[in-house]
C-alpha cells in the first residue's frame, strides 16, 4: 500500500491554539504557523500521524472539516509534501516501511495513482540516481524534485530495470522485492518514470529548456530544488568535524611581494565609473610582460587580509574569519589564489600560492614543466595567438564552506568565485593590465601542478593577466 504520513522530523501541532492556524517545524526551517482558516489543515495532520491512504484521506478530512472545500483538500496535501511535512510511504503487508519518498522543493509534484495506461511501457528519468546513505539507498532527481529513500536497498533492481522501457510487468520481473509494485507506482506519481513514446523518449525530453541540460549540470544546481537539493545545515555547522583553519600554512618558500602605495593609488586610480565602462576582456599581451609588482598589486587589492576576526572559544559555532577586500560567503574564505607564472618580470616561472595574510606568494612548484598543462589550458580556452603570461587559478577549499553550510558549499564557491574574476578584472583595468576570465577548469592539471586532492582543493575560476599589447 501507498500511504502518507508526517515526516518523522516534524513537529506539528494540529490543535492550533492561540495562534490561529496549525504550528509546525522541521530541522532547517524553523517554526512556522500554517494559516487554517477552515480546520483542513489540522484535520489532514490529524490523520497523517499514522500512515493513510490517498483517498480515504481525502474522505475522512472531507468529514473532519466540513467547511473545507473537498477540491482544495488536494492541493493542501501537495503542499504539505512540499514543504517536508508530509511524505509517502510504500508500506509492505507486514506494516514495515520499504520505501519513504519525500519532495525537496514545493516545486515537486505527487500526483497519486496516475495509473500507466495497460501496455505501456516506463522509463527512468535521465536525471535520477541511486546512492548509498548510511544502510539505505537513496533514489533522487533534482528534476522532479524528490528524494526516495529505499530501506530495502534491493528495490534499487527496480530502478536499474527501467534504464530500458519496460512494461510494468517487465520491470517487476526484475525485482522479486514484494514492495516492488508500490515503488513502481510512487515512482510514476513523483515523475522519476514515465511513460516512454514510440522511439523510447520521455515527455521530460521535449519539455521547454531541458533539451542541453545534462545530469552533471543539473545536480550542481539542484534542478526544480533550487541551487541545493535541500536547505543549508540545518542547527548550525557541523560538529562531525572541526573548521578548516582560515589559512593554509606556508609549506614552500615565501617570496614576499612588494605592498603596493594605497595612499597614492587612492589619489592615482582612475575613477570607478570610468574603469567599469571601459574594462573588456583582453586575450593580447604586450613586451615586456607583466610584472611582480603588478601581479602583486592585483592579489593585494583583491585578496589580502585586511582583518582578522578570531573564533571566540566560548561560543558554540564559532570560527576564525577574515576580512578582504572582496566580500565572501561567511567570511570564510575558502578560496585560494594560485598563481603559474609563465612570463612574468621578477617571478620565476613556476606555480605560487598568494598568502593574503603575509601579502607573498608560497612556492609551490618550481619546475616549469608543470606549468605547462595549466597554462596550455587556459592558452586554448583564450582562442588567442598569445600566450597567457600570468594564470590565476581559483582554487576552492569546499570543506570550510561546506562545515557551515552544508549542501550549499558548492554554490557558495561559484558565487565568490564570481565576486574575484569581477574584482581582478577593475584592478587589472586600473591598472592598464590585460585581463581574461577562464570559464573552463582543467582539475587534472590543477592537482598536477598543485599537489592538491580534487576533493579537498579544486579550481572553480581562472583570470588570466598580462601586460597589454602597444596600441
Ligand atoms: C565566468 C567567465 C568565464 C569566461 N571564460 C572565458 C574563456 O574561457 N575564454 C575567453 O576567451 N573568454 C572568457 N570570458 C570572457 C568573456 O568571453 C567576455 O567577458 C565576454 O565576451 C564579454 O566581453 P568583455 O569582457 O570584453 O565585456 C569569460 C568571462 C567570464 C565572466
Amino acid at each position: 500500500m501507498i500511504a502518507l504520513r508526517t515526516a518523522s522530523d516534524a513537529d506539528v501541532d494540529p490543535s492550533g491554539g492561540a495562534h490561529g492556524g496549525v504550528l509546525v517545524s522541521r530541522p532547517g526551517t524553523g517554526r512556522a504557523v500554517v494559516p487554517d482558516p477552515d480546520g483542513a489543515v489540522a484535520a489532514l495532520l490529524r490523520l497523517l500521524r499514522t500512515p493513510v491512504a490517498w483517498e480515504p484521506l481525502i474522505e475522512k478530512a472531507a468529514e473532519l472539516a466540513p467547511d473545507a472545500d473537498p477540491g482544495g483538500l488536494a492541493a493542501r496535501v501537495a503542499r504539505l509534501l512540499g514543504v517536508g511535512l508530509v511524505v509517502a510511504v510504500c508500506v509492505a503487508d507486514d506494516g514495515a516501511e520499504a520505501a519513504e519518498a519525500r519532495l525537496t522543493s514545493r516545486l515537486g509534484h505527487y500526483r497519486p495513482g496516475s495509473e500507466p495506461l495497460p501496455g505501456a511501457r516506463l522509463r527512468l528519468s535521465r536525471f535520477a540516481a541511486v546512492r548509498r546513505d548510511g544502510d539505505t539507498a537513496v533514489l533522487e532527481s533534482p528534476a522532479a524534485a524528490c528524494q526516495v529513500i529505499l530501506n530495502r536497498p534491493a528495490l534499487a533492481a527496480l530502478p536499474a530495470a527501467l534504464a530500458v522501457p519496460r512494461t510494468p510487468a517487465e520491470a517487476l520481473a526484475h525485482c522479486p522485492d514484494p514492495a516492488a509494485a508500490d515503488l513502481l507506482q510512487l515512482l510514476v506519481d513523483l515523475g522519476l518514470a514515465a511513460e516512454t513514446d514510440a522511439a523510447g523518449g520521455l515527455p521530460e525530453d521535449e519539455a521547454p529548456g531541458h533539451a542541453g541540460r545534462t545530469f552533471r549540470d543539473l545536480w550542481a544546481h539542484g534542478g526544480r530544488a533550487g541551487i541545493a537539493m535541500s536547505p543549508p545545515r540545518a542547527g548550525g555547522p557541523s560538529t562531525a568535524f572541526p573548521p578548516p583553519p582560515a589559512l593554509t600554512p606556508a609549506d614552500g618558500p615565501v617570496r614576499p611581494l612588494p605592498r603596493p602605495d594605497m595612499a597614492r593609488l587612492r589619489r592615482t586610480d582612475p575613477p570607478l565609473a570610468e574603469v567599469m565602462e571601459r574594462r573588456r576582456s583582453v586575450r593580447t599581451f604586450g613586451d615586456p610582460p607583466v610584472t611582480a609588482a603588478q601581479v602583486g598589486e592585483v592579489l593585494y587589492r583583491v585578496g589580502r587580509i585586511t582583518t582578522r576576526l578570531a573564533a571566540d572559544p566560548d561560543t558554540p559555532g564559532s570560527y576564525d574569519r577574515a576580512l578582504r577586500p572582496v566580500p565572501g560567503a561567511g567570511a570564510l574564505h575558502e578560496l585560494e589564489y594560485y598563481v603559474a607564472a609563465r612570463r612574468c618580470t621578477g617571478l620565476s616561472p613556476g606555480v605560487y600560492r598568494y598568502d593574503p595574510a603575509d601579502h607573498a606568494l608560497v612556492t609551490v612548484a618550481r619546475d616549469p614543466s608543470a606549468l605547462v598543462p595549466l597554462v596550455d589550458h587556459a592558452y586554448r580556452a583564450l582562442g588567442s595567438s598569445d600566450v597567457p603570461q600570468v594564470l590565476i587559478t581559483l582554487a576552492a577549499r569546499f570543506q570550510r564552506l561546506s562545515w557551515k553550510y552544508g549542501e550549499i558549499a558548492h554554490t557558495l564557491a561559484l558565487k565568490d568565485t564570481g565576486v574575484v574574476i569581477q574584482s581582478v578584472y577593475l584592478c587589472a583595468e586600473a591598472a592598464g593590465l590585460a585581463a581574461c576570465a577562464i570559464g573552463p577548469a582543467d582539475t587534472a592539471a590543477f592537482a598536477e601542478a598543485t599537489g592538491c586532492d580534487p576533493l579537498d582543493q579544486a579550481p572553480v575560476g581562472g583570470i588570466v593577466l598580462g601586460s597589454r599589447p602597444a596600441p
